[in-house]
């Protein structure tokens, strides 16, 4: 099992200081950033876009983790590249032609995701698992943040992690939303390997990002 890594999500973070807000979990100990883009169509709510992750990309050197809750999505796949997204996780919901729009991600050479809705079963990867470098099970209905965990996802998590070790490929295993210090020793029993947080990373200010993802990761 690789190490357990955090991906700060910034929609909980300060709008209007953002770079600030991404230089300041950076240096608190976060693996990558988790960018949630959201349209208003997707998911009910509307976050920002690709110019606005593109003008946070010299704030940090970690890799930009991008949620694209949108779609479709394939015609917005070249801006994220152009923003400087490094991982690229688009919903298996979101088209009618996932294979498609995994192809096209790789074509740019980034490395690419997929996530589950909370009712969207596991077996929809099975067709692609070969194809992808990530993926993500949302433990809450995307579109918001300080939701609390939909606990059913931890038995999709067991099997999404069996179904990776038996690719022998190198998969992670994101989980995203309502994960706190109670329920990630949870989600990292069951297999995940990559924990978003973005209340639970962003709560205090920027002083206490470090004692968050710490507290969150276990190790305080
Ligand atoms: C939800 C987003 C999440 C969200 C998580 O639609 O994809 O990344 O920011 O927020 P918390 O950790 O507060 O549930
Ligand atoms: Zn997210």
């Amino acid at each position: 099992r690789k190490p357990v890594r955090i991906a700060p999500s910034i929609l909980a973070a300060d709008f209007a200081t953002l770079g600030a807000e991404v230089a300041a979990i950076d240096k608190a100990g976060a693996d990558y950033i988790h960018v949630d883009i959201m349209d208003g169509h997707f998911v009910p709510n509307i976050s920002f876009g690709p110019a606005v992750t593109k003008s946070l990309r010299s704030y940090t050197d970690k890799p930009f983790d991008c949620h694209l809750m949108i779609s479709p999505v394939d015609p917005f796949i070249p801006e994220f590249v152009d923003a400087g997204a490094d991982i690229i996780t688009l919903h298996q919901e979101a088209g009618a032609h996932l294979h498609r729009s995994i192809q096209l991600v790789k074509s740019h050479g980034k490395k690419v995701g997929v996530s589950l809705n909370p009712a969207t079963p596991a077996s929809t990867l099975e067709h692609v698992m070969d194809e992808i470098d990530l993926v993500l099970v949302m433990s809450v209905n995307p579109g918001f943040g300080g939701q609390t965990f939909i606990s059913s996802q931890l038995d999709k998590i067991r099997t999404l992690r069996a179904m990776i070790d038996e690719t022998g490929r190198d998969i992670d295993l994101e989980v995203d939303g309502g994960i706190n210090e109670t329920t990630a020793p949870l989600v990292i029993e069951a297999g995940a390997d990559l924990l978003v947080a973005g209340s639970a990373a962003f709560k205090g200010g920027p002083e206490q990002y470090a004692a968050n993802i710490n507290r969150i990761l276990g190790r305080s």
